[in-house]
């Protein structure tokens, strides 16, 4: 009986979740510090055996407010996103990997349909599937399969998702790769609409009225373009999700492709994007230990 305890506890430990807890996945946020300010369920974001990124998660809007993970310059082509859930939201000793939905005619459990996003909230919908946690911003193939799980994803406009925002993506990985020289934290997430609005208006749901988005790289290569100065240690960047938000935040450029009108992205220092986040939240937010200023 005396070992009993110990082998217990070990064994209650193994079974931990990787949902509710930070802990296990620290090392994807600049200084182990996750964003304050925001609050809703910790994900690990574990694929394979292994953790790839951390999400917070709100369960009540059955989407995410922000995934953070760190860059590895991209190789190889676009996986084949085969679309997963995460079984811990629905069930905490379910197993802590993220799961494939099953093919139909096999059923989810409706637990799992309660608890997040299901494929069936996107059909005959006018969103797309948005990635927070971008898969080409991951160097291989299982990393980039784990960015396609729902609880890494927002209802985007497409236009937004293959425009404005999918530039910025790219733009990103252009400076990432050619300036930043240690690690680089990024951390991508939504400002929601004042009052909330859900897909299909179900009430399942929640439809973000702008993505943002944030990097802090601190060991970064000296010799800048003068037009890159601003951009070290870090930025950060707004975008549209909606033509008719008011153009406080992000001004519409009308000059811009039609089909991309009202989808604009604007970059803004650091503090600029979490006084915007402050206005909305109602409550300070702090995105990177002290700014990514390195102190
Ligand atoms: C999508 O629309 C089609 C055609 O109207 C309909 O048959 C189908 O049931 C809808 N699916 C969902 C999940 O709403
Ligand atoms: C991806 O990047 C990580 C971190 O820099 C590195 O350890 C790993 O070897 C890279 N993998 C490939 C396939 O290049
Ligand atoms: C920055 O990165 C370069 C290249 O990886 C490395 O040689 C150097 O030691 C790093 N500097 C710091 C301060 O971490
Ligand atoms: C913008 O407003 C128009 C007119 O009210 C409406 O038809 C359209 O669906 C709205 N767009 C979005 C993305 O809400």
């Amino acid at each position: 009986m005396r070992f009993a305890l110990p082998l217990l506890s070990a064994l209650l430990s193994l079974c931990e979740g990787d949902v509710g807890d930070f802990s296990p996945c620290l090392s994807f946020f600049y200084r182990s510090r996750p964003p304050t300010g925001i609050v809703g369920t910790p994900i690990c974001q574990r694929y394979r055996n292994r953790y790839h990124f951390a999400t917070l998660y709100s369960r009540e809007r059955r989407s995410p407010w922000f995934s953070g993970y760190v860059f590895t310059p991209p190789q190889g082509k676009r996986p084949r996103g085969a679309w997963k859930y995460e079984p811990q939201l629905a069930n905490s000793r379910a197993d802590g990997n993220m799961a494939l939905f099953p093919i139909p005619p096999a059923k989810l459990d409706q637990n799992v349909v309660e608890s997040q996003a299901v494929q069936k909230d996107y059909t005959n919908s006018t969103y797309t599937r948005g990635h927070l946690n971008p898969n080409q911003h991951h160097n291989d193939t299982i990393a980039r399969r784990a960015t396609f799980t729902l609880t890494n994803i927002v209802p985007q406009k497409a236009q937004s998702n293959e425009g404005p925002w999918k530039k910025l993506e790219d733009r990103v990985t252009k400076i990432m790769q050619e300036y930043c020289l240690g690690e680089s934290y990024i951390v991508t997430g939504v400002i929601p609409y004042e009052k909330d609005r859900w897909l299909k208006d179900e009430g399942r749901v929640a439809i973000p009225e702008y993505l943002w988005s944030a990097y802090c790289c601190q060991n970064h290569s000296l010799d800048l373009p003068n037009s890159l100065n601003s951009i070290f240690p870090t930025f950060g960047a707004i975008g549209r999700n909606d033509p008719n938000s008011s153009q406080e935040i992000v001004p519409v450029n009308p000059h811009q492709k039609k089909e991309e009108q009202g989808y604009d992205v604007r970059l803004m220092p650091l503090p600029v994007l979490e006084g915007y986040l402050m206005k909305r939240y109602r409550k300070s937010i702090s995105i990177f230990e002290q700014q990514c200023s390195g102190v």
